[in-house]
């Protein structure tokens, strides 16, 4: 769980850093999702790193609901006999919430993909023009699409600090001034990775790039 959790912050650090430089213009931005595809040539051929990459991210996110399967099953086979009269404790609901902030991400992440990857859910669908899809994507007629990544990010973030909390907790920040210094950091990682998201789509919603 936590190996590839890793992996996916890592991925979301990289993505969030690389569309900030929307700010720096199209040409940056362009030029950077250009420069994504020549990494590794010439020992590569074409788009080859990228591949891999890709491949990477797909093992990670296997790997991560395998896991919280096996955990969850695991969890299950503990208890055999159901709590007659469950209580909703902090345990409990954040188990829950992560699983179904974990289901939007992967929609929101089919969705993102048909969208800004491939083209096919964009108003220009170009995958050559990433700033152009960006900016027709985000338009203020389309607010829609700005509310629903919204969404999709504050589940994200919403997942990000209790899966941050509890791996900072297994690593040893278990007395309760380490909780409370594992629950500060996870928050303010959780809110730093949603804001360096979300100003994006904003940033085009309000005119500021256009
Ligand atoms: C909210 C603001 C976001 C914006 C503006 C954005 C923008 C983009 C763009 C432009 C691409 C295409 C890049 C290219 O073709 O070179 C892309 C790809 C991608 N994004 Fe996002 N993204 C956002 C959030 C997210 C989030 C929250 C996730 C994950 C939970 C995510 C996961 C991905 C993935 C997996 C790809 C495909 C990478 C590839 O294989 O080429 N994105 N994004």
């Amino acid at each position: 769980m936590a190996v590839s959790g890793i992996v996916l912050v890592l991925f979301l650090i990289a993505h969030m850093l690389g569309n900030l430089k929307v700010f720096a213009g199209a040409a940056s931005f362009d030029g950077y999702a250009h420069w994504l595809r020549d990494i590794g040539k010439p020992a590569l051929p074409g788009v080859w790193f990228l591949w891999i990459l890709r491949a990477g991210l797909v093992v990670a996110v296997v790997a991560h609901i395998w896991a919280a399967t096996v955990l969850a099953l695991r969890a299950r086979a503990a208890r055999p006999v159901q709590y007659a009269h469950r209580k909703k404790i902090q345990g409990s609901y954040a188990a829950r919430t992560m699983r179904w902030g974990g289901v939007i991400i992967l929609l929101f992440v089919i969705y993102h993909l048909l969208d800004l990857t491939t083209g096919h859910l964009n108003p220009v669908g170009d995958p050559t023009r990433p700033f152009a899809n960006v900016v027709a994507d985000f338009a203020p007629e389309r607010w829609y699409v700005t509310l629903f990544y919204t969404v999709a990010v504050v589940a994200l973030g919403f997942h990000l600090r209790h899966g941050m909390f509890s791996a900072l907790r297994s690593l040893g920040q278990q007395t309760p001034g380490g909780e409370r210094r594992a629950r500060a950091v996870a928050l303010g990682f959780a809110v730093v990775i949603c804001a360096g998201f979300l100003v994006v789509p904003f940033a085009v919603l309000t005119g500021l790039v256009s």
